[in-house]
């Protein structure tokens, strides 16, 4: 590694654990106590939006907030509001009538530590609170009207146009391989993984009241790009890595015959695939400064990632 690489790496790595500190700080102020009831639930609440994961997007909003030069603590909902998200999302990603997984994290999946009916009931919960924190985080420093884009930005990406549905797709195309052509492939990515890291960078760009439409727009053209090479990495882990590094099982794809970039494109061919959707998510950032800095490292991050 250059010398500038080996800085940009432990700046990255640096920011990293400064955005995991922060975004689990305020998870742990927003989640309800174990000892409210029904404690069942809590627990299990806590026990999956606190079992750490990497928390790319919560840090997808704070290197977005900074690349406009907004406060952190004003981005702490936003990233708080995703992460809820994402690990409801997991939850039920992982519950027998979906890919029926047993490991999450390094740990039992929700539905294995307490029951189906907690982790359905974990789901709804989780989602339910991010909302809740968007719509309440006296910390998010815009006027009301503003405020309500963000809600719909995360409602949208959530919904059956965005996470759930691109599941539904997800689940419809279990069992098919490679009987699946790219551009369907490419579609369920883009709204079962792609629509929330999409909300994640619109969110953080949405706490800046002035951020203009070609701003936005930018943005969310890197956005995509990351979206869909950080399925294409997830998918290429899956064959690639060891269960001990993903903390979840290693070819849970190949077991349900999934159709996956390596499916349709072979290895090499996805590597290639999210190397180019890295370049491409970089021109997007071409007029911004070093403030975007970390933008680009997180773009990096995506397709080089262990885990
Ligand atoms: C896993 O997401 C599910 C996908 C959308 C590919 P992450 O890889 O971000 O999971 P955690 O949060 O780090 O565990
Ligand atoms: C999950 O995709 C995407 C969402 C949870 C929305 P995967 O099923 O590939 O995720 P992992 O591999 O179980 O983490
Ligand atoms: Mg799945
Ligand atoms: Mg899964
Ligand atoms: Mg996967």
């Amino acid at each position: 590694m250059t010398n500038a690489a080996t800085e940009n790496s432990a700046a990255f790595k640096w920011l990293l654990s400064q955005c995991k500190t922060e975004v689990q700080h305020a998870l742990n102020l927003w989640l309800p106590k174990v000892t409210a009831q029904p404690t069942t639930l809590h627990k299990a609440m806590r026990y999956s939006a606190l079992s750490g994961g990497k928390y790319v997007r919560p840090l997808l909003v704070y290197a977005t907030g900074r690349a406009l030069g907004i406060t952190p603590r004003a981005l702490d909902g936003p990233a708080c509001a995703i992460e809820l998200i994402h690990s409801y999302s997991l939850v039920h990603d992982d519950l027998p009538a979906m890919d029926d997984d047993d490991l999450r994290r390094g740990k039992p999946t929700c539905h294995k530590a307490f029951d189906e009916a907690t982790a359905v009931l974990v789901g709804d919960a989780l989602q339910t609170l991010a909302f809740h924190v968007l719509a309440s985080d006296p910390s998010i420093l815009v006027s009301a009207a503003q405020r309500l884009r963000m809600v719909e930005t995360l409602a949208h990406a959530s919904g059956s146009l965005g996470m759930a549905g691109g599941q539904a797709i997800d689940l419809e195309a279990d069992g098919k391989g490679t009987d699946f052509t790219l551009e369907s492939l490419q579609q369920m990515h883009s709204q079962k993984t792609g629509a929330l890291i999409r909300a994640s960078v619109r969110l953080g760009a949405l706490c800046d009241e002035s951020v203009d439409e070609a701003m936005l727009a930018r943005l969310d053209q890197y956005a995509s790009d990351i979206g869909l090479a950080f399925q294409i990495r997830d998918d290429i882990l899956d064959i690639e890595a060891s269960t001990d590094i993903l903390g979840k099982n290693q070819g849970a794809d190949i077991a349900r015959n999934k159709p996956t970039y390596p499916a349709l494109l072979g290895m090499a061919g996805a590597k290639e695939k999210a190397q180019q959707l890295h370049a491409s998510a970089l021109e997007n950032l071409a007029t911004l400064g070093n403030e975007a800095d970390p933008l680009r490292w997180i773009s990096e991050y995506i397709v080089q990632r262990p885990s």
